[in-house]
């Protein structure tokens, strides 16, 4: 009877991960989401799978993460076997950012490099430790944070994507911190994973022309280090690659980052 915590689960890929856990009846799926709409497809998912329990936690929030992981304790009795740490936070009007655009301005600044490492550093190391109680008591001892490809400095170099900044910066300090998790916890038996999901079209509704153009650009810059990306992919695919990696998680591959497609 395996159980899954999985944070960022209103939409996108942290749904779908939920949805398609959910199709086994023997797993038990916690979505973890900052707040609850009763008319969301997430409630609309969880009201045909019993199997699926909608808890509130935010990740940038320590007592908030700290209360999403004691509720779940009392549905789970005490043990998890899988955490999915999924959140994600962008400042949209920074995104594009390049480094010599980082302003002489100290609250600027620190904005500019705060937000996304709230969720892929700081959140991520709250909602692990908040939930690595019940993960010590699970059968399976896995933790994986979703991080990107846009921190690999093989892809940023081949690429020439000298956009996302912030964002880069903050997944790569997500990997870091995975490979200090492995370390530390291998002693309990417990491994951790950074999974890269590809490029995914996570976009709701029609995409604005601007959004189309500027998928273009980023097809051509991404094909120049691997010629098979071909567009985003769905969040079916995307999800089911996933699963696939943190099935296939061992010792031996604990605290890497691994790239879902290569499963
Ligand atoms: N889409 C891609 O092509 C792609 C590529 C590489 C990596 N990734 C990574 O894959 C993961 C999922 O991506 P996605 O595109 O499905 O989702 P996303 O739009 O990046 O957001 C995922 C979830 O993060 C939570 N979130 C958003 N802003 C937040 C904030 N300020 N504070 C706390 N939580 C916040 C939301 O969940 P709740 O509202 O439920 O809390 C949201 O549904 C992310 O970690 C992303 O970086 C995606």
């Amino acid at each position: 009877m395996p159980s899954y915590a999985i944070t960022g689960a209103s939409k996108g890929l942290g749904r779908e991960l939920v949805r398609q856990l959910a199709q086994s009846p023997s797993n038990t799926v916690l979505a973890i989401v900052r707040s609850l709409d009763p008319s969301s497809p997430l409630a609309a998912l969880a009201q045909a799978h019993p199997n699926i329990h909608i808890i509130t936690g935010n990740v940038t929030d320590p007592q908030s993460i700290l209360a999403a992981a004691k509720e779940a304790s009392a549905i789970l009795d005490g043990k998890l076997d899988v955490l999915i740490h999924n959140s994600n936070s962008v400042d949209m009007t920074t995104f594009s950012h390049s480094p010599t655009q980082v302003p002489f301005d100290l609250e600027a600044t620190r904005q500019f490099y705060e937000e996304p490492i709230r969720t892929a550093v700081w959140g991520a190391a709250w909602a692990t430790n908040a939930f690595l109680p019940l993960i010590e008591k699970g059968d399976l001892k896995k933790i994986a944070h979703i991080t990107s490809s846009m921190a690999n400095n093989e892809v940023i170099l081949k690429t020439g994507v000298d956009y996302a900044l912030a964002y880069s910066i903050a997944k790569a300090g997500m990997n870091v911190q995975i490979a200090k998790y492995a370390a530390e916890l291998a002693p309990k038996g417990i491994k951790t994973v950074a999974i890269c999901p590809g490029w995914v079209d996570t976009h709701e509704g029609p995409k604005p022309p601007q959004v189309v153009e500027a998928l273009k650009v980023m097809q051509a810059q991404f094909q120049k280090w691997d010629p098979s990306i071909k567009g985003q992919i769905s969040v079916e695919e995307s999800a089911s690659e996933q699963l696939r990696v943190i099935e296939a998680l061992d010792a031996a591959r604990s605290g890497t980052v691994i790239r879902s497609k290569d499963y």
